[in-house]
Protein backbone atom coordinates (compact mmCIF):
# COMPACT_ATOMS: atom_id res chain seq x y z
CA UNK A 1 0.00 0.00 0.00
CA UNK A 2 1.68 3.39 -0.81
CA UNK A 3 0.97 6.18 1.36
CA UNK A 4 -0.33 9.50 -0.35
CA UNK A 5 1.37 12.63 0.62
CA UNK A 6 -0.42 16.14 -0.86
CA UNK A 7 1.50 18.79 -1.30
CA UNK A 8 0.43 21.80 1.42
CA UNK A 9 0.10 26.01 -0.19
CA UNK A 10 3.24 27.37 0.40
CA UNK A 11 3.10 29.19 3.73
CA UNK A 12 4.92 31.39 6.47
CA UNK A 13 4.79 29.31 9.97
CA UNK A 14 5.57 31.42 13.25
CA UNK A 15 6.61 29.78 16.01
CA UNK A 16 6.44 31.58 19.35
CA UNK A 17 8.55 29.54 21.70
CA UNK A 18 10.52 28.33 18.77
CA UNK A 19 13.42 26.89 21.45
CA UNK A 20 11.41 25.47 23.95
CA UNK A 21 10.44 21.90 24.57
CA UNK A 22 7.62 21.28 22.86
CA UNK A 23 9.09 23.10 19.51
CA UNK A 24 12.63 20.97 20.02
CA UNK A 25 10.80 17.84 20.96
CA UNK A 26 7.84 17.74 18.76
CA UNK A 27 6.82 20.16 16.12
CA UNK A 28 9.92 20.76 14.29
CA UNK A 29 11.03 16.83 14.19
CA UNK A 30 7.55 16.86 12.74
CA UNK A 31 7.88 19.14 9.73
CA UNK A 32 11.24 17.68 9.09
CA UNK A 33 9.33 14.58 8.31
CA UNK A 34 6.75 16.51 6.55
CA UNK A 35 9.91 17.94 4.34
CA UNK A 36 11.06 14.02 3.50
CA UNK A 37 7.76 13.12 2.83
CA UNK A 38 7.64 15.94 0.18
CA UNK A 39 4.68 17.48 1.53
CA UNK A 40 6.08 20.84 1.88
CA UNK A 41 6.65 23.22 -0.62
CA UNK A 42 9.93 24.57 -1.59
CA UNK A 43 9.36 28.32 -0.62
CA UNK A 44 7.59 27.24 2.45
CA UNK A 45 9.59 28.75 5.47
CA UNK A 46 9.41 28.38 9.49
CA UNK A 47 10.48 30.93 11.51
CA UNK A 48 11.49 30.62 15.32
CA UNK A 49 10.49 33.33 17.65
CA UNK A 50 12.03 33.24 20.91
CA UNK A 51 13.57 35.13 23.53
CA UNK A 52 17.26 34.35 23.14
CA UNK A 53 19.21 36.31 21.19
CA UNK A 54 21.10 34.09 18.74
CA UNK A 55 20.71 34.07 14.68
CA UNK A 56 19.31 31.83 11.84
CA UNK A 57 22.57 30.16 11.77
CA UNK A 58 22.45 29.24 15.53
CA UNK A 59 18.53 28.27 15.23
CA UNK A 60 19.10 26.15 12.54
CA UNK A 61 22.16 24.07 14.73
CA UNK A 62 19.97 24.29 17.20
CA UNK A 63 17.22 22.50 15.60
CA UNK A 64 19.36 20.33 13.36
CA UNK A 65 20.34 18.57 17.10
CA UNK A 66 16.85 18.46 18.07
CA UNK A 67 16.14 16.57 15.38
CA UNK A 68 18.91 14.26 16.18
CA UNK A 69 17.54 13.72 19.12
CA UNK A 70 13.66 13.61 18.85
CA UNK A 71 13.59 12.76 15.43
CA UNK A 72 12.86 8.74 16.46
CA UNK A 73 15.80 7.97 14.25
CA UNK A 74 14.07 8.61 10.71
CA UNK A 75 16.44 9.53 8.28
CA UNK A 76 16.01 11.25 4.83
CA UNK A 77 18.17 11.22 1.95
CA UNK A 78 21.54 12.70 1.91
CA UNK A 79 21.35 16.25 1.70
CA UNK A 80 17.91 16.27 2.92
CA UNK A 81 18.50 17.66 6.36
CA UNK A 82 20.35 20.81 5.00
CA UNK A 83 17.57 21.58 2.66
CA UNK A 84 15.25 22.01 5.69
CA UNK A 85 17.46 23.79 7.49
CA UNK A 86 17.72 26.86 5.08
CA UNK A 87 13.91 27.20 5.47
CA UNK A 88 14.28 28.49 9.20
CA UNK A 89 14.56 31.23 10.65
CA UNK A 90 14.69 33.36 13.60
CA UNK A 91 13.95 36.34 15.33
CA UNK A 92 14.50 37.32 18.87
CA UNK A 93 11.12 38.53 20.24
CA UNK A 94 10.03 40.11 23.56
CA UNK A 95 6.31 39.27 23.99
CA UNK A 96 5.29 41.50 26.35
CA UNK A 97 7.61 44.57 24.94
CA UNK A 98 8.68 46.06 21.65
CA UNK A 99 11.61 44.12 20.67
CA UNK A 100 11.35 42.19 17.38
CA UNK A 101 8.09 42.85 16.20
CA UNK A 102 9.23 44.95 13.21
CA UNK A 103 11.80 42.52 12.75
CA UNK A 104 9.27 39.92 12.01
CA UNK A 105 6.65 41.69 10.21
CA UNK A 106 9.38 42.67 8.13
CA UNK A 107 10.00 38.82 7.11
CA UNK A 108 6.52 37.84 7.02
CA UNK A 109 5.06 37.13 3.18
CA UNK A 110 1.80 38.68 1.31
CA UNK A 111 1.18 36.00 -0.76
CA UNK A 112 1.18 33.16 1.07
CA UNK A 113 -0.45 31.10 4.02
CA UNK A 114 0.60 32.72 7.57
CA UNK A 115 0.28 30.47 10.36
CA UNK A 116 1.54 31.46 13.93
CA UNK A 117 2.15 29.06 16.48
CA UNK A 118 2.02 29.87 20.28
CA UNK A 119 4.23 27.26 21.88
CA UNK A 120 3.77 29.28 25.17
CA UNK A 121 2.56 29.44 28.03
CA UNK A 122 -1.76 30.43 28.05
CA UNK A 123 -0.68 33.72 29.98
CA UNK A 124 1.26 35.00 26.79
CA UNK A 125 -1.68 34.22 24.15
CA UNK A 126 -3.22 37.64 24.50
CA UNK A 127 0.18 39.40 24.23
CA UNK A 128 1.29 37.30 21.02
CA UNK A 129 -2.46 37.98 19.63
CA UNK A 130 -2.60 41.74 20.30
CA UNK A 131 1.12 42.55 19.42
CA UNK A 132 0.11 40.87 16.04
CA UNK A 133 -2.82 42.40 15.53
CA UNK A 134 -0.91 45.96 16.50
CA UNK A 135 2.08 45.09 13.56
CA UNK A 136 -0.53 44.32 10.84
CA UNK A 137 0.65 40.58 10.26
CA UNK A 138 -2.72 39.08 10.60
CA UNK A 139 -5.35 39.23 7.56
CA UNK A 140 -8.80 37.54 8.07
CA UNK A 141 -7.00 34.33 6.13
CA UNK A 142 -3.95 34.00 9.20
CA UNK A 143 -4.55 31.31 11.48
CA UNK A 144 -3.44 30.77 15.34
CA UNK A 145 -2.04 27.69 17.30
CA UNK A 146 -2.69 27.79 20.53
CA UNK A 147 -1.25 24.38 22.97
CA UNK A 148 -2.81 22.63 25.62
CA UNK A 149 -3.51 23.45 28.87
CA UNK A 150 -6.07 26.28 27.35
CA UNK A 151 -6.99 27.41 31.41
CA UNK A 152 -7.08 25.58 34.06
CA UNK A 153 -10.93 25.95 34.92
CA UNK A 154 -13.81 27.53 32.72
CA UNK A 155 -13.11 30.96 34.16
CA UNK A 156 -9.89 31.16 32.77
CA UNK A 157 -10.65 29.73 29.70
CA UNK A 158 -13.79 31.72 28.92
CA UNK A 159 -11.09 34.75 29.45
CA UNK A 160 -8.78 33.27 26.76
CA UNK A 161 -11.28 32.52 24.29
CA UNK A 162 -12.37 36.37 25.13
CA UNK A 163 -8.64 37.57 24.64
CA UNK A 164 -8.15 36.01 21.46
CA UNK A 165 -11.74 36.97 19.58
CA UNK A 166 -10.45 40.21 20.17
CA UNK A 167 -8.13 39.93 17.28
CA UNK A 168 -9.58 36.64 15.69
CA UNK A 169 -12.30 35.11 14.46
CA UNK A 170 -13.31 31.24 15.78
CA UNK A 171 -12.48 30.34 12.28
CA UNK A 172 -8.75 31.15 12.42
CA UNK A 173 -8.17 30.13 15.86
CA UNK A 174 -6.73 26.29 15.58
CA UNK A 175 -6.62 24.70 19.80
CA UNK A 176 -4.65 21.40 19.70
CA UNK A 177 -5.22 18.46 21.50
CA UNK A 178 -2.23 16.15 20.28
CA UNK A 179 -5.01 12.89 20.77
CA UNK A 180 -6.81 14.04 17.83
CA UNK A 181 -3.74 13.79 15.64
CA UNK A 182 -3.39 9.60 16.86
CA UNK A 183 -3.58 7.89 13.29
CA UNK A 184 -5.85 5.72 15.86
CA UNK A 185 -8.62 8.22 17.67
CA UNK A 186 -9.26 9.36 13.92
CA UNK A 187 -10.04 5.42 13.52
CA UNK A 188 -12.62 5.49 16.08
CA UNK A 189 -14.77 7.70 13.40
CA UNK A 190 -13.38 5.55 10.40
CA UNK A 191 -14.95 2.28 12.49
CA UNK A 192 -17.79 3.67 13.81
CA UNK A 193 -19.25 5.38 10.55
CA UNK A 194 -17.88 3.19 7.76
CA UNK A 195 -18.85 0.14 8.69
CA UNK A 196 -22.61 -1.34 8.70
CA UNK A 197 -21.70 -3.61 11.28
CA UNK A 198 -21.26 -1.43 14.45
CA UNK A 199 -23.46 1.35 14.64
CA UNK A 200 -26.43 -0.34 14.50
CA UNK A 201 -25.41 -1.84 17.88
CA UNK A 202 -23.74 1.15 19.59
CA UNK A 203 -26.12 2.10 22.33
CA UNK A 204 -27.68 1.63 25.72
CA UNK A 205 -29.66 -1.31 24.43
CA UNK A 206 -26.42 -3.60 23.08
CA UNK A 207 -23.73 -2.30 25.09
CA UNK A 208 -23.55 -3.11 28.81
CA UNK A 209 -20.25 -0.75 29.36
CA UNK A 210 -17.43 1.35 27.84
CA UNK A 211 -13.83 1.26 29.44
CA UNK A 212 -11.55 4.12 28.12
CA UNK A 213 -7.87 3.35 29.23
CA UNK A 214 -5.01 5.85 28.68
CA UNK A 215 -2.00 4.51 30.77
CA UNK A 216 1.29 5.60 30.94
CA UNK A 217 5.00 3.89 32.40
CA UNK A 218 6.41 7.71 32.84
CA UNK A 219 6.73 9.18 36.36
CA UNK A 220 5.73 13.17 35.99
CA UNK A 221 10.03 13.25 35.94
CA UNK A 222 11.21 17.01 35.36
CA UNK A 223 7.68 18.29 34.48
CA UNK A 224 6.66 18.25 38.62
CA UNK A 225 6.45 21.63 39.09
CA UNK A 226 3.43 21.83 36.52
CA UNK A 227 2.20 18.88 36.37
CA UNK A 228 1.29 19.48 40.01
CA UNK A 229 -0.55 21.94 39.44
CA UNK A 230 -2.55 20.43 36.87
CA UNK A 231 -2.92 16.65 38.36
CA UNK A 232 -4.54 14.08 36.00
CA UNK A 233 -7.63 15.56 35.90
CA UNK A 234 -6.70 19.00 34.26
CA UNK A 235 -3.66 16.80 32.24
CA UNK A 236 -5.66 14.26 30.70
CA UNK A 237 -8.88 13.76 31.02
CA UNK A 238 -10.23 17.50 30.33
CA UNK A 239 -8.71 17.10 27.28
CA UNK A 240 -7.55 13.95 25.73
CA UNK A 241 -9.87 11.44 27.71
CA UNK A 242 -13.09 13.75 27.27
CA UNK A 243 -12.18 14.12 23.27
CA UNK A 244 -11.92 10.00 23.20
CA UNK A 245 -15.07 10.11 24.56
CA UNK A 246 -16.97 12.57 22.35
CA UNK A 247 -15.86 10.61 19.44
CA UNK A 248 -17.13 7.02 20.79
CA UNK A 249 -20.30 8.24 22.26
CA UNK A 250 -21.40 11.23 20.07
CA UNK A 251 -23.99 10.75 16.79
CA UNK A 252 -22.70 10.22 13.91
CA UNK A 253 -22.20 14.08 11.96
CA UNK A 254 -24.33 14.49 8.78
CA UNK A 255 -20.77 15.11 7.10
CA UNK A 256 -17.00 15.15 7.93
CA UNK A 257 -16.58 18.39 8.02
CA UNK A 258 -15.17 20.61 11.33
CA UNK A 259 -18.44 21.93 12.61
CA UNK A 260 -20.11 19.07 11.93
CA UNK A 261 -18.13 16.70 14.00
CA UNK A 262 -17.73 19.92 16.86
CA UNK A 263 -21.40 20.47 16.98
CA UNK A 264 -22.40 16.02 17.97
CA UNK A 265 -18.54 16.27 20.17
CA UNK A 266 -20.21 19.22 21.98
CA UNK A 267 -23.37 17.60 22.66
CA UNK A 268 -22.03 15.11 24.56
CA UNK A 269 -19.93 16.86 26.55
CA UNK A 270 -23.24 18.87 27.49
CA UNK A 271 -25.33 15.62 28.21
CA UNK A 272 -22.16 13.97 30.83
CA UNK A 273 -23.95 13.98 34.47
CA UNK A 274 -22.38 15.63 37.09
CA UNK A 275 -20.04 12.57 38.96
CA UNK A 276 -20.87 11.66 42.61
CA UNK A 277 -17.60 11.61 44.71
CA UNK A 278 -18.00 7.76 44.78
CA UNK A 279 -17.64 7.31 41.58
CA UNK A 280 -14.05 8.81 41.32
CA UNK A 281 -10.81 6.94 42.10
CA UNK A 282 -7.73 9.38 42.65
CA UNK A 283 -4.26 8.07 43.33
CA UNK A 284 -0.19 8.67 43.20
CA UNK A 285 2.61 6.87 42.62
CA UNK A 286 4.93 5.64 45.34
CA UNK A 287 8.60 5.00 44.80
CA UNK A 288 9.55 1.84 43.04
CA UNK A 289 12.12 0.56 40.83
CA UNK A 290 10.94 3.12 38.26
CA UNK A 291 12.01 6.09 40.24
CA UNK A 292 11.14 8.09 42.81
CA UNK A 293 7.65 8.33 44.24
CA UNK A 294 4.97 11.26 43.35
CA UNK A 295 5.51 13.28 45.81
CA UNK A 296 9.20 13.69 45.81
CA UNK A 297 8.96 14.50 41.93
CA UNK A 298 6.67 16.93 42.43
CA UNK A 299 8.79 18.80 45.04
CA UNK A 300 5.54 18.82 47.50
CA UNK A 301 6.25 16.39 50.09
CA UNK A 302 2.42 17.12 51.19
CA UNK A 303 0.91 17.29 47.70
CA UNK A 304 -2.42 16.51 46.78
CA UNK A 305 -2.64 15.82 43.51
CA UNK A 306 -3.44 13.00 41.56
CA UNK A 307 -1.61 10.80 39.21
CA UNK A 308 -3.82 8.99 38.62
CA UNK A 309 -7.76 8.95 38.37
CA UNK A 310 -10.49 6.45 37.62
CA UNK A 311 -14.37 7.28 37.13
CA UNK A 312 -17.59 5.85 36.01
CA UNK A 313 -19.48 8.91 34.09
CA UNK A 314 -23.08 8.60 32.71
CA UNK A 315 -24.49 10.83 29.64
CA UNK A 316 -27.77 11.68 30.05
CA UNK A 317 -29.41 10.91 26.41
CA UNK A 318 -31.45 8.74 24.46
CA UNK A 319 -28.30 6.29 23.25
CA UNK A 320 -26.45 6.52 26.27
CA UNK A 321 -28.63 6.16 29.21
CA UNK A 322 -28.05 3.64 31.50
CA UNK A 323 -24.60 2.61 29.86
CA UNK A 324 -21.61 3.88 32.34
CA UNK A 325 -18.29 4.83 31.07
CA UNK A 326 -15.32 3.93 33.16
CA UNK A 327 -12.73 6.13 32.29
CA UNK A 328 -9.42 5.74 33.68
CA UNK A 329 -5.57 7.29 33.20
CA UNK A 330 -2.53 7.47 35.35
CA UNK A 331 1.72 7.79 35.20
CA UNK A 332 3.61 4.88 36.41
CA UNK A 333 1.42 2.28 35.40
CA UNK A 334 2.47 -1.40 34.90
CA UNK A 335 2.42 -0.64 30.70
CA UNK A 336 1.82 2.26 28.23
CA UNK A 337 -1.70 1.32 26.73
CA UNK A 338 -4.37 2.55 25.46
CA UNK A 339 -7.67 1.49 24.84
CA UNK A 340 -11.07 1.69 24.61
CA UNK A 341 -13.04 -1.01 24.96
CA UNK A 342 -17.10 -1.61 24.28
CA UNK A 343 -18.58 -4.26 26.62
CA UNK A 344 -21.84 -5.73 24.52
CA UNK A 345 -24.64 -7.19 26.80
CA UNK A 346 -25.50 -10.46 27.16
CA UNK A 347 -27.50 -12.72 24.88
CA UNK A 348 -30.88 -12.09 26.32
CA UNK A 349 -31.39 -16.40 25.68
CA UNK A 350 -29.60 -19.25 25.04
CA UNK A 351 -29.83 -21.77 22.96
CA UNK A 352 -27.07 -23.62 24.57
CA UNK A 353 -28.76 -23.96 27.79
CA UNK A 354 -26.66 -23.15 31.17
CA UNK A 355 -23.13 -22.12 29.63
CA UNK A 356 -20.60 -19.81 30.62
CA UNK A 357 -21.35 -15.60 30.91
CA UNK A 358 -20.60 -14.70 26.92
CA UNK A 359 -20.73 -11.11 25.26
CA UNK A 360 -18.88 -10.01 22.04
CA UNK A 361 -16.21 -7.27 23.47
CA UNK A 362 -14.36 -4.71 20.59
CA UNK A 363 -11.37 -3.31 22.01
CA UNK A 364 -9.82 -0.87 19.71
CA UNK A 365 -6.09 -0.38 20.70
CA UNK A 366 -4.67 3.04 20.08
CA UNK A 367 -1.28 3.00 21.43
CA UNK A 368 0.84 1.08 21.00
CA UNK A 369 0.41 -1.91 18.78
CA UNK A 370 -2.55 -0.51 16.93
CA UNK A 371 -5.27 -2.16 16.30
CA UNK A 372 -8.83 -4.16 17.25
CA UNK A 373 -10.41 -7.00 18.41
CA UNK A 374 -13.45 -8.34 18.43
CA UNK A 375 -14.32 -11.29 20.94
CA UNK A 376 -16.99 -13.47 19.24
CA UNK A 377 -18.05 -16.66 20.82
CA UNK A 378 -17.84 -20.25 18.91
CA UNK A 379 -17.77 -23.43 19.48
CA UNK A 380 -14.55 -25.26 21.22
CA UNK A 381 -13.74 -27.82 18.80
CA UNK A 382 -13.81 -31.42 19.09
CA UNK A 383 -16.51 -33.43 20.27
CA UNK A 384 -18.47 -34.05 23.55
CA UNK A 385 -21.69 -31.59 22.91
CA UNK A 386 -21.74 -27.89 22.34
CA UNK A 387 -19.27 -25.83 24.58
CA UNK A 388 -19.17 -22.05 23.88
CA UNK A 389 -15.77 -20.48 23.81
CA UNK A 390 -14.47 -16.78 23.16
CA UNK A 391 -11.95 -16.04 20.53
CA UNK A 392 -10.23 -12.99 19.19
CA UNK A 393 -10.95 -11.66 15.73
CA UNK A 394 -7.99 -9.87 15.86
CA UNK A 395 -6.62 -7.01 13.35
CA UNK A 396 -3.31 -5.25 14.44
CA UNK A 397 -2.84 -3.10 11.50
CA UNK A 398 0.83 -3.33 11.32
CA UNK A 399 0.24 -6.81 10.07
CA UNK A 400 -3.16 -6.04 8.11
CA UNK A 401 -1.72 -3.16 6.09
CA UNK A 402 2.32 -3.81 6.22
CA UNK A 403 4.32 -0.41 6.54
CA UNK A 404 1.65 1.95 6.35
CA UNK A 405 0.24 0.04 9.21
CA UNK A 406 2.99 0.57 11.62
CA UNK A 407 4.44 3.89 10.52
CA UNK A 408 2.13 5.92 12.26
CA UNK A 409 2.64 9.83 11.27
CA UNK A 410 3.48 12.11 14.61
CA UNK A 411 0.22 13.59 15.62
CA UNK A 412 1.63 16.64 15.57
CA UNK A 413 2.86 17.02 12.16
CA UNK A 414 -0.38 15.53 10.81
CA UNK A 415 -2.43 18.30 12.63
CA UNK A 416 0.14 21.17 11.24
CA UNK A 417 -0.51 20.27 8.09
CA UNK A 418 -3.96 20.38 8.76
CA UNK A 419 -3.54 24.09 10.09
CA UNK A 420 -1.92 25.12 6.73
CA UNK A 421 -4.33 23.19 4.93
CA UNK A 422 -7.32 25.38 6.72
CA UNK A 423 -9.43 22.14 8.30
CA UNK A 424 -10.37 22.39 11.77
CA UNK A 425 -11.97 19.14 12.37
CA UNK A 426 -9.46 17.68 14.74
CA UNK A 427 -8.82 21.02 16.49
CA UNK A 428 -11.26 21.87 19.49
CA UNK A 429 -13.73 24.32 19.18
CA UNK A 430 -13.58 27.05 21.73
CA UNK A 431 -17.46 26.51 22.95
CA UNK A 432 -16.16 22.79 23.76
CA UNK A 433 -13.57 23.56 25.56
CA UNK A 434 -15.80 25.57 27.77
CA UNK A 435 -17.77 22.96 28.18
CA UNK A 436 -15.03 20.25 29.17
CA UNK A 437 -14.46 22.80 31.75
CA UNK A 438 -17.95 23.45 32.93
CA UNK A 439 -18.23 19.52 33.63
CA UNK A 440 -14.89 19.50 35.25
CA UNK A 441 -14.65 22.27 37.32
CA UNK A 442 -17.28 20.99 39.95
CA UNK A 443 -15.16 17.35 40.39
CA UNK A 444 -12.61 19.38 41.34
CA UNK A 445 -13.62 21.86 43.25
CA UNK A 446 -15.18 18.99 45.73
CA UNK A 447 -11.81 17.58 45.75
CA UNK A 448 -10.91 21.18 47.51
CA UNK A 449 -13.78 21.36 49.50
CA UNK A 450 -13.01 18.59 50.96
CA UNK A 451 -9.25 18.16 51.29
CA UNK A 452 -9.68 14.90 49.69
CA UNK A 453 -6.16 12.65 49.65
CA UNK A 454 -5.24 10.30 46.56
CA UNK A 455 -5.04 6.74 47.41
CA UNK A 456 -1.59 6.05 46.99
CA UNK A 457 -0.74 3.41 44.26
CA UNK A 458 2.83 1.22 44.00
CA UNK A 459 4.87 2.34 40.68
CA UNK A 460 4.14 -0.60 38.10
CA UNK A 461 0.84 -1.50 39.17
CA UNK A 462 -2.28 -1.04 37.70
CA UNK A 463 -3.53 1.50 40.01
CA UNK A 464 -5.28 1.99 43.21
CA UNK A 465 -7.17 -1.14 44.40
CA UNK A 466 -9.91 1.42 45.33
CA UNK A 467 -10.64 1.32 41.09
CA UNK A 468 -10.82 -2.58 40.96
CA UNK A 469 -13.95 -2.35 43.82
CA UNK A 470 -15.39 0.64 42.23
CA UNK A 471 -16.08 -1.97 39.20
CA UNK A 472 -16.52 -4.34 41.45
CA UNK A 473 -19.11 -2.70 43.13
CA UNK A 474 -20.98 -3.24 39.59
CA UNK A 475 -20.09 -6.65 39.54
CA UNK A 476 -17.79 -5.34 36.08
CA UNK A 477 -13.49 -5.28 36.18
CA UNK A 478 -11.45 -3.65 34.04
CA UNK A 479 -9.36 -4.45 31.31
CA UNK A 480 -5.85 -5.90 31.87
CA UNK A 481 -3.56 -3.01 31.46
CA UNK A 482 -1.02 -4.57 28.89
CA UNK A 483 0.78 -3.22 26.01
C1 LIG B 1 0.26 15.34 27.36
C2 LIG B 1 0.30 15.36 28.85
O1 LIG B 1 -0.75 16.20 26.87
O2 LIG B 1 0.00 14.01 26.91
C3 LIG B 1 1.34 14.40 29.37
O3 LIG B 1 0.59 16.68 29.30
C4 LIG B 1 1.12 13.01 28.80
O4 LIG B 1 1.33 14.35 30.80
C5 LIG B 1 0.99 13.07 27.29
O5 LIG B 1 2.23 12.21 29.17
C6 LIG B 1 0.59 11.73 26.74
O6 LIG B 1 0.68 11.76 25.34
P1 LIG B 1 1.02 10.45 24.48
O7 LIG B 1 0.93 10.94 23.07
O8 LIG B 1 2.39 10.03 24.89
O9 LIG B 1 -0.02 9.44 24.83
Amino acid sequence: MVSRVIPVDPFDLVIFGGTGDLARRKILPGLFRRFCAGQMPKDARIIGAARADMDAAGYRALIAEAIAEFGGGRTCEDGTLDGFLERLHYVPIDARGEKGWADLAGLMRDDVVRAYYFSVGPSLFGDLAQRLNAHGMTDEASRIVVEKPFGRDLASAKALNKDLATYFDESQIYRIDHYLGKETVQNLMAVRFGNMLFEPLWNSQYVDHIQITVAETVGVGGRGEYYDKSGAMRDMVQNHLMQLLCLIAMEPPSKFDPDAVRDEKLKVIRALDAVEPHHIVRGQYEAGDEGPGYREEAGDPRSRTESYIAMKVGISNWRWAGTPFYLRTGKRLKARSSEITVVFKELNHSIFGEQQDHRNVLSIRLQPNEGITLGVTIKEPGPGGMRLVDVPLDMTFADALGEDGADQTDAYERLIMDVIRGNQTLFMRGDEVEAAWAWTDPIIDGWDARGDVPKTYDSGSEGPVDAVQMLARDTRVWRKVAP
